[in-house]
């Protein structure tokens, strides 16, 4: 068996550790934020997804000096003008409640036909003094009711358009695996690391 790869991933999210965790398996030993001893909040203050992932994997290899990678996911409403996009996690205020977002998400859709939506997950790899940028997303919808217990965030509300017509939450994690932003980009840096551990 080959021999497991530490790999600091700069989030405290419990759930995106899982995630990931479930998704490459043994290969690699994911260490979190608290785990490094990063207890503070991490800056996020571009105004885009991919700065952000910029911005969280550059603090922690220049503050704690490990390589790592960072992720920021943003959900785009199309007849929202693409809101909450890159406030998703703060949308109806800085508890970043995902009852209260939900709630705002379906105030804002009321009386709206239009309810197509998407999830964008950028990755920021920082390796060996240089930075990689994997981008994954899924195309659906926002549902008319909440609906699931699974998942977090804003999985209650969004169906992806590749599925069943079920809600992220009213999926296990393995099916949400299969159309699921974070899944994808995570596809992508999992095949970066493979090419460059065999090269
Ligand atoms: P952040 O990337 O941790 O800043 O998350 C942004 C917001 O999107 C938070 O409100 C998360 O709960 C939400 N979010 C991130 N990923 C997912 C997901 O896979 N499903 C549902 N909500 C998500």
């Amino acid at each position: 068996m080959s021999p497991i790869t530490k790999l600091v991933f700069a989030t405290n999210n419990a759930h995106k550790i899982a995630e990931i965790k479930a998704q490459l398996g043994e290969a690699y030993d994911f260490q979190s934020l608290a785990s490094i001893g990063c207890h503070e909040d991490v800056p996020e203050t571009s105004p885009t997804l991919a700065g952000n992932a910029e911005q969280k994997a550059r603090y922690v290899k220049e503050k704690y000096g490990y390589d790592c990678f960072s992720e920021d996911t943003g959900l785009e409403v199309d007849a929202l003008n693409g809101a909450p996009g890159v406030i998703t996690a703060r949308y109806a205020g800085p508890a970043r409640s995902a009852e209260a977002n939900t709630a705002k998400i379906f105030a804002e859709l009321s009386g709206k036909t239009d309810r197509t939506a998407r999830f964008r997950t950028f990755i920021c790899l920082v390796m060996n003094g240089e930075e990689h940028l994997f981008e994954g997303r899924c195309e659906g919808r926002i549902s008319e009711e909440v609906r699931g217990g699974e998942g977090f965030g804003y999985d209650p509300i969004f169906i992806p358009a590749e599925g069943d017509g079920r809600t992220f939450a009213e999926m296990n994690g393995a099916e949400k695996r299969k159309y699921s932003h974070r899944a994808r980009a995570m596809a992508k840096l999992s095949d970066f690391l493979r090419e460059n551990a065999a090269s």
